[in-house]
Order: C-alpha cells, then sequence, then structure tokens
C-alpha cells in the first residue's frame, strides 16, 4: 500500500461536477446527484441532522449496535480485517473494533484524503494493536484491499447508517456485489437499514422541525454555485421530503418556489413555479426486502437484528 504521505484526494473536479449537473438537469425529471450533499458545511449539518428528535436512525442504530455486538462477534469470529465503506469517523466504528475479537485490521474506504486521514489518526491512538489501513477510493468502484502485516482470517465489511438506501434498487446491488468480491468465502458484510414503519415517523425524520434537513438540502444548491458556478437563488427553491409508500422510500427534492432561470456552466435552464429537482432518495427496508437484495447480489441474510420497536435493523450478509 501506498504510505500515508502518498494519498492523493480523489474529490471530483469542478469540471466533472459540471459535466454531471449540466447532464442531471438535462434530464426528465431533473436531478442532482445527492453525493454532493457532503462538501464540509454539508457533512456539518449532517452530524447535526443525527442529533435532531425526529431522526432516529443514528442513535437507534448505535444502541442496537452496542446491544447485539457481542452476538455479531460470535457469529463473524476473530482476527478479522475491518473494511468500512465511508471513513468511520464515528462511535459506531470505535464500537465494532472494540467489541469483535482481536482485528487484525481496519481499512476505511473513503474518498476524502481529510476525512480518511482525520479518522485513521484518531482511531491508530485508541488502538494501537489494529493494523490501519486506509483506502483512498471511491466505494461504488471496484476496491483492491491492501493486505494486513499480520494476516486476517475473514473480512467483516460494515456498512451503517443505512447509507445503502440513498442508492437505487440497480446501484445497490452493484455495491452489494462488490462486497461480496472482496469477502472470500467465508467472509460477511454487517449492514445497516432502516425499516418501514409509520410514514408520519419516516417523514418528519426528513423534515425535522429546526429545519435542519432543509438546510442540508439547500446547502448543495451552495456549493454548486461556489464550486462550479452557477447562480441558483437559495431563496428561490424549498426542500420537499415526501414518502413514496409504494415505492418504500423517501423521495426529497428542490422546488422552485416562482419561474426563474437559472446559469451553469454556459447553459440556461428554466423552472416554472412548482418544478422540482430530484436530489436524493432514501430507501425503506423490511427483511424480506434486504433478503431479496441480498440474493441479487450472490449474498444471503445470516443475521437479522433490530431494535424493539423494529425501527432499525442490522443485517449480516454472507455469500450464498
Ligand atoms: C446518509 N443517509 C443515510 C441519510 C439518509 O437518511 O438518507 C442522509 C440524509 N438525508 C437527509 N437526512 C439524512
Amino acid at each position: 500500500m501506498a504510505p500515508e504521505h502518498a494519498l492523493l484526494d480523489l474529490q471530483p473536479t469542478p469540471a466533472r461536477i459540471l459535466a454531471e449537473v449540466v447532464d442531471g438537469l438535462s434530464q426528465s425529471p431533473r436531478r442532482l446527484p445527492s453525493k454532493y450533499f457532503y462538501d464540509a458545511e454539508g457533512s456539518r449539518l449532517f452530524e447535526l441532522i443525527t442529533r435532531q428528535p425526529e431522526y432516529t436512525l443514528t442513535r437507534t442504530e448505535l444502541a442496537l449496535l452496542e446491544t447485539v455486538l457481542p452476538e455479531i462477534a460470535r457469529a463473524v469470529g476473530p482476527a478479522l480485517q475491518v473494511v468500512e465503506y465511508g471513513s468511520g469517523s464515528g462511535r459506531k466504528t470505535e464500537l465494532l473494533l472494540a467489541g469483535l475479537e482481536d482485528v487484525a485490521a481496519y481499512t476505511p474506504v473513503e474518498i476524502s484524503r481529510s476525512a480518511l486521514e482525520a479518522s485513521v489518526e484518531r482511531l491508530r491512538a485508541q488502538f494501537p494493536d489494529i493494523g490501519m489501513l486506509p483506502v483512498l477510493a471511491d466505494f461504488t468502484r471496484a476496491i483492491d484491499l491492501p493486505a494486513p502485516a499480520r494476516p486476517a482470517r475473514d473480512v467483516l465489511v460494515f456498512f451503517p447508517g443505512s447509507t445503502l438506501g440513498n442508492f437505487t434498487h440497480a446501484q445497490s446491488v452493484g455495491l452489494l456485489a462488490g462486497m461480496r468480491a472482496l469477502l472470500g468465502s467465508n467472509g460477511h458484510a454487517l449492514v445497516g437499514f432502516d425499516l418501514d414503519k409509520d410514514p408520519r415517523l419516516i417523514e418528519a425524520a426528513y423534515n425535522d422541525a429546526a429545519g435542519v434537513t432543509a438546510a442540508f438540502t439547500l446547502n448543495l444548491l451552495r456549493r454548486l454555485n461556489r464550486e462550479i458556478g452557477s447562480d441558483f437563488d437559495l431563496d428561490g427553491f424549498a426542500h420537499r421530503a415526501v414518502y413514496a409508500g409504494e415505492r418504500m422510500r423517501i423521495e426529497t427534492s428542490l422546488v422552485s418556489l416562482r419561474q426563474q432561470r437559472v446559469h451553469i456552466g454556459g447553459q440556461r435552464f428554466d423552472f416554472a413555479d412548482g418544478d422540482a429537482i430530484a436530489v436524493e432518495i432514501s430507501q425503506k427496508y423490511t427483511r424480506g426486502s434486504v433478503a431479496g437484495l441480498a440474493s441479487e447480489a450472490g449474498l444471503r441474510l445470516s443475521g437479522w437484528w433490530t431494535d424493539a420497536d423494529h425501527g432499525f435493523a442490522l443485517g449480516l450478509l454472507a455469500p450464498d
């Protein structure tokens, strides 16, 4: 593996972002990729969302993980290379690394160099016996795993937060198939799934009273204005998050509040009052839907744990 100081930042270039934005806004319905939510301000706002009373996902998953970790540790066994999709900046990673038996190595896979370095630096101090082997990569692409100095018995991929739900069905199958490729014949993936529940609770989680989620969604336009020179009027669009029960997912959009024209990279985009730009999906799951998704990627559900209210689940996936 390349030494840490040689890690390059793979954040997309303005030209790449511009091309994706123009392409998305040229489609019908118009769309913008939710992956661009997470600039520094977007990451700060997301952190704030996780502390809103209506957004129970993060707290519920953390408490669930704490409760069932001994069972998970027995199911997956000792001496693993833990591969996390995302930088693992939080409590969940610490819990997992502390709760599994004799972890051989930890490999966060993250596209932002600064986020990757910060998490590894913090975790290295906390877990001096675990080999820290970060990979700077887009986890939606194929990943080459670095080999730990102390050989691992197996791989455990950790993908918490129901982040899988921000991908379409086809993308999710692709992501799970990518995990499957890392698991060999005996590895596991531990994945967080927000469960289908009372639509009022789901909608409230994406329409918090303090307006943090609205600010998070609108920050996408601020980022684009700064990075690709577009002229979105932030007061001219509003956050809208609706639960589409038939598709079991929150569909978030930015809705034009009046007739207006936006300039992006020499092109003009006209919006009528009420025109929407689709910006994010947040899929909700049942045990059956997860089993179906897993089987499309060559995986089976080998463990399933939920909180008492059946709000959130941790699923353990194994090669079929
Ligand atoms: C990161 N991801 C799982 C969050 C979700 O619930 O879909 C992102 C988010 N969007 C609005 N609120 C939270």
